[in-house]
């Protein structure tokens, strides 16, 4: 997205003062601001981005001109709404894996998925707000997970800690060691599978169960996939080390 407003910016700032006099009756920061949000949404088109994207590219300069121009808000608060942003985000920079959540019919059909393969314990690689970490420990699975954002880990810290369900501790899942558990699941993205596997068949034990939400291991087969009945059709591929 960063990349998009960049390339719009640096087209703007070339043809400006060719076009902005063109913008007739507008000020020159109005103009600036038009055509980049016309440039953003185009070069967000050309690259064949799904359409929400074109108005979170259109709405980025609109917000940040207002944020700068108005006076009823003090601008620290911009600041620190985008620091908050970058530490709840920051897995997207290392792993280019977002946030979202595993809904409640995941969460179910987990618990169920458990209980079919016995397993005893269980860790969430990336569990932002620590929800399937919950859900299985309320089935009594003894339950953990790590999470790579300062901010959602703590967030998850204090919600397991209020519910007496699971653990969440703060860290890298590379660096996480998955030898003593029966079951790993991650919902992350098509990124970090290949790697995610190689690592979990050196380390996990032979039998062990890795379960990931959507994101298939390319070129190898799952033991099995669960394809559930919620509003987005969730696949659990469940591929078992060798
Ligand atoms: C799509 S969310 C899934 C959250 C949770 N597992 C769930 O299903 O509700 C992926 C999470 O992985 C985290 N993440 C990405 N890379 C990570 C890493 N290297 N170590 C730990 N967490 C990571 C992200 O911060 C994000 O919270």
């Amino acid at each position: 997205m960063l990349l998009v407003q960049f390339a719009a910016l640096l087209l703007v700032k070339f043809s400006a003062t060719i076009w902005v006099d063109w913008l007739i009756g507008l000020s020159y920061v109005k103009g600036f601001l038009l055509l980049q949000v016309g440039l953003s949404v185009l070069l967000s088109w050309l690259m064949g981005l799904p359409r929400w994207w074109l108005w979170v590219q259109a709405v980025l300069p609109l917000g940040l001109y207002w944020g700068a121009t108005q006076t009823l808000v003090d601008p620290l608060w911009f600041a620190l709404g985008a620091l908050l942003l970058m530490l709840v985000f920051s897995a997207v920079l290392k792993d280019r894996v977002p946030l979202y959540l595993t809904n409640n019919i995941t969460h179910q059909a987990l618990v169920e998925l458990a209980q079919t393969y016995q397993v005893k314990s269980m860790l969430d690689l990336g569990s932002g707000l620590g929800g399937v970490v919950r859900a299985l420990a309320g089935a009594g699975i003894e339950a953990k997970g790590v999470e790579y954002s300062p901010v959602l880990a703590w967030f998850s810290q204090v919600w397991c800690r209020w519910s007496g369900l699971g653990q969440v501790s703060r860290g890298d899942m590379w660096q996480t060691d998955l030898s003593q558990v029966d079951m790993v699941y991650v919902f992350l993205s098509p990124v970090p599978m290949t790697r995610l596997w190689q690592k979990a068949s050196a380390e996990m034990k032979s039998g062990a169960l890795l379960v990931s939400n959507s994101f298939a291991i390319e070129d190898v087969e799952p033991l099995e996939v669960w394809e559930l009945s919620d509003g987005r059709q969730t696949q659990l591929l469940i591929y078992q080390i060798p």
